[in-house]
């Protein structure tokens, strides 16, 4: 579990940036958090970051949207989803192949998706503009890329922005 605090959906956008730098095809993101948490906003620094001019917008009326950057990037909001048998209507296999899947209200669908999976969960701060970013690696792909991860987001790791002091470097494992 890596723990972050954002101040700022700038500062949300850049975090998602960093997690894009270490993401790879065939990858999967899932997004948690309320409305508002920003997770629209990590996913748009993800995406600008591998070179996605377009705008990304949510993706709440049309489910999934498909960007192409240096590798595809599979948008989807699992919110409007009537249960579990139209999230597997979806062809999610077939999109998880082509580039990085990132799927907003995943933990809704949790069930209908590869365990392997970056899990990143959204909350909101002690501030208007401050929200909390927790990332957690599942299977192997990921847990090998904790450390690499870690170094990305140390930017906004908690106990840096939390106390003011610096952070312990944390061990690779
Ligand atoms: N630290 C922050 N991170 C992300 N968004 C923030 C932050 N502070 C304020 N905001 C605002 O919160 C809203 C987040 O919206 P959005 O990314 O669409 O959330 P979600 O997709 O989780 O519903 C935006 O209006 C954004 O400007
Ligand atoms: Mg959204």
């Amino acid at each position: 579990m890596i723990s972050c605090v954002t101040r700022g959906a700038a500062e949300t956008r850049s975090l998602g940036a960093a997690v894009a730098a270490v993401a790879a095809p065939g990858d999967l993101i899932v997004l948690a958090g309320d409305l508002g948490a920003g997770k629209t906003a990590l996913v748009q620094g993800f995406a600008a970051a591998l070179g996605v001019a377009r705008p990304v917008t949510s993706p709440t009326f049309v489910l999934a949207n498909r960007y192409v950057g240096r590798m595809v990037v599979n948008h989807l909001d699992a919110y409007r989803l009537n249960g579990m048998a139209e999230a597997r209507d979806l062809g999610l296999p077939e999109l998880l192949d082509d580039g990085v899947t990132l799927v907003e209200w995943g933990d809704v669908i949790s069930a209908a998706l590869p365990a392997s999976r970056l899990e990143i969960a959204l909350g909101f701060g002690a501030g208007p503009d401050d929200r909390s970013v927790v990332l957690t690696p599942w299977g192997p792909s990921w847990l090998e890329r904790r450390a690499a991860l870690g170094r990305a987001v140390q930017t906004w790791r908690a106990p840096v922005r939390a106390g003011g002091a610096p952070a312990e470097p944390e061990p690779a494992c």
